[in-house]
């Protein structure tokens, strides 16, 4: 059983608009963990090439992407209920069919429902930084995290990190760089600002790219 884990789970409270969508939407474009596996999981990645986003917190990335590229399945995986709220509306209001849901903690879903080989691409928008020493090990990019991914990718699947934290990223180039078989390669085309890329802009951090393949 893992004890440490990447996210602290926020109260914050929803607003009237999102809760309305995690009841009206979640059955709809949500895929609920299951430890088992799920078939409709299963058919969704395999009826496309599909991207995993993990940690999406609001969803703007993960909606604007998904629109540009209509041919590819994105799947996105958020804890934080406000956000899964947020994107469950977005999606239903912008009437496109290729993203889904899961509401759970993305090193499940990894470990127990992605089958090997599905993934075409790894998005991660802004890990939690957790900039204390004595929090380093709820960081989500360790070698083990590294390590249960690297078989869901397809041959020449991608794994695309962006952080404004510059030890979080000189820790997630040493972590990609200890696995010889993937490569570094160009950065993405395009993602648009984040919420919170938008909130270390206003604090002068430097945004850095890094986009690893499989060989
Ligand atoms: C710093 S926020 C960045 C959110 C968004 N990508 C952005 O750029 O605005 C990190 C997000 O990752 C989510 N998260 C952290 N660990 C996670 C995990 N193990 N599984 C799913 N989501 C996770 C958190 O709930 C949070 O919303």
């Amino acid at each position: 059983m893992r004890t440490v884990r990447s996210f602290v789970l926020r109260s914050g409270r929803l607003t009237k608009l999102q809760e309305r969508a995690l009841h009206a939407y979640e059955s709809t474009y949500g895929i609920p963990f299951s430890p088992e596996g799920s078939e409709t999981l299963n058919e969704f990645l395999a009826s496309k090439p599909s991207v995993m986003e993990i940690g999406f917190g609001m969803g703007e990335a993960t909606l604007a992407i998904a629109r540009r590229n209509p041919d590819v399945h994105y799947l996105g995986v958020e804890v934080f209920p406000s956000g899964v709220g947020n994107l469950l509306n977005e999606i239903e209001q912008a009437g496109i069919s290729n993203i889904r849901i899961i509401r759970h903690d993305a090193v499940e879903v990894i470990s127990r429902m992605i089958p090997r080989g599905t993934l075409t691409g790894v998005h991660i928008f802004f890990p939690d930084p957790w900039p204390k020493k004595k929090h380093h090990k709820r960081r989500l990019i360790q070698k083990p995290f590294i390590a249960s991914l690297l078989p869901l990718l397809e041959p020449g699947g991608y794994i695309y990190c962006v952080t404004d934290w510059e030890p979080y990223a000189l820790h997630i180039r040493e972590v990609l760089e200890s696995f010889e078989e993937l490569t570094s390669t160009d950065a993405y085309p395009w993602r648009p600002v984040t919420k919170f890329e938008q909130k270390g802009l206003a604090k002068d951090h430097t945004v850095t790219e890094i986009m690893v393949r499989m060989q």
